[in-house]
């Protein structure tokens, strides 16, 4: 047991997908996998492990912004052994040719600030994902039909940001989307040598200002759960 992982030695499975929302874990983990059970609830922040074509495999939640996701990720990594780490959540899309519903597999993560930060002093560190992950989320994404785009995305400390200015040059600069997770992710995933991944759904866009109605959240939050157990396990 950690701090804020109730679960026992051998529990976690080496590889585990994270969504934002711990109910979204339980969704995943009662859908799409073989035998899970509840390993974690200290919190209300639920893990499951089962397995998905008979490969273990745990879902757990991260929780919303960066230093919540720090928490989980450096302990399923550093006490339970985690290696492949693979972010499922959604985005607001940040670019004219991005739809709703479309696929975001992300190539880096951009942040003003991150929980590591300290670590790297003046220097400003490129979080980047496993390439081998991306390859194949990439592969399973156009396997499935869905509208992919790769490439950089923003990971914000803020939902409700005040400073638009930022967001038009990330923009400008060709970044696909925003979300709150995906730079720490990767930081800890590479100070530890795990892979990490995060693969998206766009539910907003910064844009056209349209978003998603919830029950198309949940299609769309299905499909990437499909396309991260084929990346991490296929
Ligand atoms: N996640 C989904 N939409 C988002 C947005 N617009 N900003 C930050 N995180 C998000």
């Amino acid at each position: 047991m950690t701090i804020h992982i109730g679960a026992a030695p051998g529990d976690i499975a080496e590889t585990v997908l994270m969504p934002g929302d711990p109910y979204r874990a339980k969704w995943a983990a009662e859908r799409y996998l073989q035998d899970c059970r509840l390993v974690n609830e200290v919190r209300g922040m639920l893990g499951y492990t089962g397995t998905w074509r008979g490969k273990p495999v745990t879902i757990h939640g991260s929780g919303m912004g960066m230093p919540s996701l720090s928490i989980y990720a450096n302990e399923l990594i550093r006490d339970y052994g985690a290696r492949t780490l693979v972010r499922i959540g959604s985005c607001g899309a940040m670019q004219d040719h991005i739809e709703l519903r479309d696929v975001i597999v992300a190539m880096t993560a951009s942040a003003v600030s991150t929980p590591s930060r300290g670590i790297f002093r003046e220097m400003n560190f490129a979080p980047c994902a496993d390439w081998g992950l991306l390859r194949a989320a990439v592969a399973a994404a156009e396997a499935r039909g869905a509208r992919v785009h790769v490439g950089g995305i923003h990971s914000s400390d803020v939902f409700y940001d005040e400073r638009p200015d930022l967001g038009e040059q990330l923009s400008r600069h060709g970044v696909l989307a925003v979300e709150m997770e995906a730079a720490e992710l990767y930081t800890v995933a590479a100070r530890h040598g795990a892979r990490a991944l995060a693969v998206l759904t766009v539910s907003d866009h910064l844009i056209t200002h349209a978003a998603l109605p919830s029950e198309d959240r949940e299609r769309g939050f299905g499909e990437m759960v499909e396309i991260a157990l084929e990346a991490a396990l296929g």
